[in-house]
């Protein structure tokens, strides 16, 4: 996303060096997006791509490898002569952090690559690997001297989500890594900011003059952000197991949407500005007590169930879980703000894995008009006002608000306007990761966590994890794998006398 205008910056000549190339991020996201890239001729002319592989493996057998990837998992047609010309880029080159000599080599090797395709020293690594990856590879990059920037050329190092498991592992990734690189040089990667429809959260909010107003305790009620999947675990059960949809989704995804949605104006469109407006809002949610956090939380595991055709298994019967896990694969939470936009307006996250439908959006509810004219005619109640961004499966926004039902009586009903991106905007169809890495190579961190706001949302979560690790089993609720989730997740809301908003 450029602070600019509309023509994209071009990115300077670059290597681009990818750990975990073999890996299925790599040929499911990072390839597919830098053939987007190379397609709408926004990599640089400079340009190499380095893949590390762990063992041994000739350039030729990863190419055919991404290329493979390419062919399954791209969003558009593949032209055979753009991915040629970017696989002819590829060179496979062995490192492991277990072998520091192996370090010195990749940097000989990869001065003879810069040296022949010119690209000015500059590097991009991109850490594509398990999070515990980060430190090792990091250091033997630091140590070997990797990193250093040397006179006009750039360094920079991107880190893939997980970023820590808990607010004490997150800092000590940040300090480790801050030891490195400096934060101007890291950027941490959450797909999320990749969406084109969660950027427009602040465009929605910042550049049009009638939201702004009334985006405030005064208007809003409440806000729901939902993010449901229809899949299971699948075959993540090792990594899923440790981690629980909290960790999975709410410190990174949904923090992501919380903080465009409650944010203060930034000063300036630049990373600097937007990256401490959303930290001061994250810093600003009420920190819970123990006590508090089990009130204000609901935790679910599914059972077996079938969404759409597909049956799903037990999530303890997944492969790689253990079997009397009390992982949870459902979470839902209430959070306020502390601060005079938001005190007393509850903020409601809920997500979960196979679900029965797959829905991401935020949606705003805003108080409800007094009743009181309508007292004396057949309208027994007002429906809803809410603003719903919508991310998945539909683009856009919708506005809904009551209307007069056409005839000689007063009736009145719920409508709906709707924006859909798709029916504006002709766009190629993308994966995401392109903004992300283009902004990479351009050196523009708007997009990317700072160490303050990945610190920030820890810190509100952490008294939900704690608390759920005390508690166990006890409060662990189930919900049938193709179903709305516990039901639980909707007392949270009805003890307070409101409701989770009904897709349209
Ligand atoms: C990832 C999580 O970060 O986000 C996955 O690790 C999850 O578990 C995915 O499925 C959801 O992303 P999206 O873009 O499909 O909502």
């Amino acid at each position: 996303m450029t602070s600019q205008d509309t023509d994209p910056i071009l990115a300077d000549g670059c290597a681009f060096v990818i750990f975990g190339v073999t890996g299925d991020l790599a040929h499911r996201l990072v390839i597919p997006a830098l053939y987007n890239l190379a397609e709408a001729k926004l990599l640089p002319e400079k340009f190499c791509v380095v893949g590390i592989t762990r063992k041994e493996m000739s350039s030729e057998d990863l190419r055919a490898s991404l290329m493979q990837g390419l062919r399954q998992f791209a969003t558009r047609p593949v032209d055979d002569t753009v991915a040629d010309r970017l696989l002819y880029c590829v060179t496979a080159v062995s490192a492991d952090p277990g072998d520091p000599d192996s370090f010195d080599r990749l940097r000989e090797r990869l001065e003879k690559l810069e040296a022949a395709r010119d690209t000015g020293g500059n590097r991009l690594f991109y850490l594509a690997t398990p999070p515990d990856g980060f430190a090792p590879i990091s250091e033997q990059l630091g140590r070997a001297g990797l990193l250093r920037e040397d006179g006009t050329a750039w360094r920079r190092l991107v880190v893939e989500k997980p970023f820590g498991t808990d607010l004490a592992s997150a800092k000590a990734l940040n300090d480790h890594l801050l030891q490195i690189v400096s934060e101007h040089e890291l950027y941490r990667i959450d797909h999320y900011l990749g969406k084109e429809t969660v950027q427009n959260i602040l465009v929605l909010r910042f550049a049009n003059g009638m939201f702004e107003p009334i985006w405030n305790r005064d208007h809003i009620d409440h806000v729901q952000i939902t993010v449901e999947e229809k899949l299971g675990v699948g075959h993540r059960g090792s990594f899923y197991d440790k981690t629980g949809a909290l960790r999975d989704m709410v410190p990174n995804h949904l923090f992501q949407l919380l903080s465009l949605v409650a944010m203060e104006p930034p000063a300036h469109f630049n990373a600097h500005a937007v990256r401490s407006a959303k930290a001061d809002v994250l810093a600003a949610i009420q920190l819970q007590s123990e006590a508090e956090a089990l009130h204000n939380s609901v935790r679910a595991q599914y059972t077996a169930g079938r969404v759409n055709e597909t049956d799903i298994d037990d999530y303890r019967d997944t492969k790689d879980v253990a079997p009397d896990s009390t992982t949870e694969t459902y979470a839902a939470l209430k959070l306020t703000i502390d601060n005079w936009r938001w005190a007393g307006v509850p903020f409601y996250l809920r997500t979960g894995k196979a679900l029965g439908a797959k829905r991401t959006e935020v949606a705003i509810k805003f108080k409800q008009a007094p009743f009181a004219m309508f007292r004396c005619t057949p309208i027994q109640q007002l429906s809803q006002n809410y603003l719903v961004i919508g991310i998945e499966p539909v683009e856009g926004i919708s506005l809904q608000f009551n209307s007069k039902v056409p005839g000689p009586t007063i009736a009145i009903d719920g409508v709906e306007m709707t924006f859909k991106y798709k029916d504006y905007f002709h766009v190629a169809p993308s994966n995401g990761y392109e903004t992300l890495l283009h902004d990479c190579m351009i050196g523009d961190n708007i997009l990317f966590q700072r160490a303050d706001g990945v610190e920030a949302g820890w810190r509100a979560v952490q008294p939900f994890l704690d608390a759920w690790k005390k508690a166990g089993a006890k409060g662990l609720q189930t919900y049938r794998a193709g179903s709305e989730g516990p039901d639980d997740a909707d007392t949270l809301l009805t003890r307070d006398g409101r409701n989770w908003r009904e897709p349209g």
